[in-house]
């Protein structure tokens, strides 16, 4: 080889290097997927105003200060953050991107929420303004959707041994509820219908006796829980194959 051929071998060799490093970096920048259920590929949560989720103004503060770490759906070197607002409650998320160490050195005895563990860096604590918080927590909360499937799995699990949808078995048939009733009223018997019929509310004590006073077991279900049980039990009004 002369001295010239040498030369563009090693620039062409540098130039590969960069290329892939290029290339590597690009691949390498993490970029939050659009949600896995819920209304098509790009679609959000039905109740969103925006059709895709990099419309939202909270997608670049995530992009901008949480995508090193977190994922939506998968473990990054943090926890996934879908599905958090059915974990959490509001305020607790808001504290802990706050100053996340803050709680876990506090009272709040912090255990994550997913079976996981991470590595023991301390969480960054973000100094953001309330509206930029407000942004970003509605943002997250897109990943959280209401949806009827997740309905059917807390009727499922906590409701199916005493009701079924369009018979009466040890409880009423709830087809047929959130029609009838004020929807206040229906969250307040899921929670708490014992308190109801003792504080004298006439439809509770009449139901209450009709299905021979049965203590109704009392659930800790936060509003999204609540809002997935009444869209399966409204979508379940429709007209079933079964009816
Ligand atoms: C340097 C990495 C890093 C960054 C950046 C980061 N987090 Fe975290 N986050 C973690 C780790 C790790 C955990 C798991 C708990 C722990 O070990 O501290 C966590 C936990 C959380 C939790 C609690 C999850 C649960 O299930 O308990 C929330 C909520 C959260 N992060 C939100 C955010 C948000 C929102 C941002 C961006 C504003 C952010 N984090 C930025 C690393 C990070
Ligand atoms: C241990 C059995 C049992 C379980 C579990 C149970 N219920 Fe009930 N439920 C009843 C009975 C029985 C009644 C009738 C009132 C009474 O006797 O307490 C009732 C009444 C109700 C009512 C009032 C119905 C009406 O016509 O207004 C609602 C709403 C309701 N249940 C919702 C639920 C939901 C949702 C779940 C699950 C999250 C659930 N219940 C779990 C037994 C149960």
């Amino acid at each position: 080889m002369t001295l010239t051929k040498v030369h563009i071998f090693a620039t062409a060799i540098a130039l590969a290097i960069l290329l892939l490093g290029v290339t590597y970096a690009s691949l390498n920048l993490v970029k939050p997927d659009p949600p896995a259920y819920c209304g098509g590929v790009v679609g959000i949560s039905t109740e969103s105003k925006y059709e895709y989720y990099e419309e939202h103004p909270g997608f670049s503060i995530f992009n901008n200060n949480c995508t090193s770490c977190h994922d939506m759906h998968r473990t990054v070197i943090a926890p996934p953050l879908k599905d958090i607002f059915y974990r959490r409650d509001p305020a607790w998320i808001r504290a802990a991107i706050i100053n996340l160490e803050a709680i876990k050195s506090g009272s709040d005895n912090y255990v994550i929420t997913t079976e996981n563990k991470y590595s023991n860096i301390p969480h960054p604590a973000h100094n953001f303004s309330h509206e930029k918080l407000d942004t970003l927590m509605d943002y997250i909360k897109l990943f959280s959707p209401v949806t009827e499937e997740k309905g059917e799995h807390i009727f499922q699990e906590n409701c199916s041994v005493c009701h079924a949808v369009h018979r009466i078995t040890v409880g009423p048939a709830l087809k047929y509820v959130y029609k009838n009733r004020d929807s206040i009223w229906v969250n307040n018997a899921i929670l708490n219908f014992n308190a109801m019929v003792q504080e004298g509310d006439p439809t509770a004590v009449r139901i209450y006796e009709q299905f021979g006073r049965i203590q109704h077991p009392t659930h800790r279900f936060n509003k999204l829980e609540l809002s997935c049980i009444k869209k399966y039990l409204e979508s379940m009004e429709r007209p079933q194959a079964s009816d």
